[in-house]
Order: C-alpha cells, then structure tokens, then sequence
C-alpha cells in the first residue's frame, strides 16, 4: 500500500469548523489510517472566526488523539501545526509563539482569502522567507490569481512551497481547478498534498480516487515525493530536495 504523509487536516476536536467530537476524530483517523495515511500533521486554523492562539492546546489535543490511536492500534501518529490565514500581524504572533509551525520545523501553512490578488501573494511570500520561514501555500488551487502562465512558477522561486488537495484533482471533466490541478502536478509544481479532512461526511480522509489519478498519470518518483518524501523533510525540518 502507498503510505502517505497528510501535511493538511482538522482533525484536531472541537477547535476550529474540523472534528466535532474526539469521537469523530478517531473515526476519521481510522479511515485516513486504512488507506495508508501514516503520519497526519493537524492544521486547526488560526483565521477571524478561530482565533485559535494557545499552542499548548494544540499540541494537548494531539498528545490525547496520538493516546487514542496506540490504544485502538491505529498505525497513524498525530503532530501539531496550524492553518494560518495570512496577515503581517499573523507573521508577529507567530514570531511571539502564539502560533503553530509545522511539526516544530520552520516550515508554515498560509492560506487566504480566494478572491486574493496575486501581488498580495507574492509579497506574503517575501515576507515569510525574509522572517526565516518556509511558506507552504495551502489548497494553492483556490486561488484564481495564481492560475495565470507562469505565476505559480514564480511563486516557488521565491520560497513558496504548493499543497493542493487530493480531492481537487478528480473534478468533473469541465472542471477548470481540476484541469489545472492536473497540468500542475503533470508539471511537477506541486510539493504537498493534503486532505484537508474536516469530518466524516462532506470533507473526508477519502484519497481513493484521487490516488488512481495519480498512479495512472505521475512518474512514480515525482509520486513519492508529494506523497511522502516531501512531507517528510518538514517533520526532519530539512530542505526539499
Ligand atoms: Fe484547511
């Protein structure tokens, strides 16, 4: 089976729109587990709505989630790490450990609002790197700015890393994110995938399909690095190759 590193989730209960029960977040951490999801960093948001600025907290939640998972025989461990919404008053917050990193590294999650215009982006970027950081931008296919020649391209070189969702990929056929999804990972402009799992019913750990896509049209070294290898730099804290 592909064992996979999932670098995206609300997993995490009771803390942002994401697992409503640690009832549910056991569930869902079983069914990532069956299909190879291995090791899960839980991304709860840090946005206008969860103002979610207790680290502590955080890490609790998984140190109770990862208790649960050896007790269940779960071959599936839990690391803390958040979903920022981008603001310059984020980046201070997290320079004064109110926020999460990635799994202690100096990797960050950063997401925005959608109708986000493409300067905005790229100088959030900038600011990231200047502070020491690895700015890894999630769902990178929700943003329209970024669809244009050579944009997401420009983005990496200045320091951004690109998660896209596995769910993103498998549209219908006249879907336009999923075409361009597609034409990203045929690209190899993609680092991280993620399921940005939320429940059990409308945003699921369910990767079946999207794993097909993958083995049917990936290289499977480009595979392996967005599924697993890449990911596994941030928990070492080391640069992707
Ligand atoms: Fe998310």
């Amino acid at each position: 089976m592909t064992e996979i590193l999932d670098v995206h989730s609300h997993i995490l209960p009771g803390i942002d729109d994401g697992a409503p029960s640690g009832k549910m977040s056991v569930e869902m951490l079983r069914t990532a587990s069956e299909q190879g999801i291995r090791r899960i960093i839980a991304t709860p948001h840090y946005s206008a709505f969860f103002q979610n600025t207790d680290p502590g907290r955080i890490r609790g939640l998984c140190r109770g989630l990862n208790r649960k998972a050896v007790k269940e025989g779960i071959p599936c461990r839990v690391y803390p790490g958040q979903e920022i919404m981008y603001s310059e008053n984020a980046l201070e917050r997290l320079n004064r450990g109110e926020l999460l990193t990635m799994a202690g590294s100096r990797y960050i999650l950063i997401e925005f609002e959608p109708s986000v215009p493409y300067s905005f982006i790229y100088m959030a970027i900038r600011n990231c790197a200047t502070q020491g950081y690895s700015p890894i931008l999630a769902h990178v296919e929700r943003y329209r700015s970024v669809y244009a020649p050579g944009k997401a391209q420009e983005l990496i070189g200045q320091g951004a890393h690109l998660q896209m969702n596995f769910r993103s990929i498998v549209g219908r056929w006249n879907d336009d994110t999923a075409r361009w999804c597609r034409k990203m990972l045929k690209q190899k402009n993609i680092h991280f995938l993620g399921t940005d799992m939320h429940n059990m019913t409308t945003r699921t750990p369910d990767v079946t399909r999207p794993l097909k896509w993958i083995e049917r049209h990936l290289e499977a070294d480009y595979s392996e690095q967005i599924l697993w290898k890449n990911a596994a730099m941030i928990l070492a804290d080391k640069k992707i190759q």
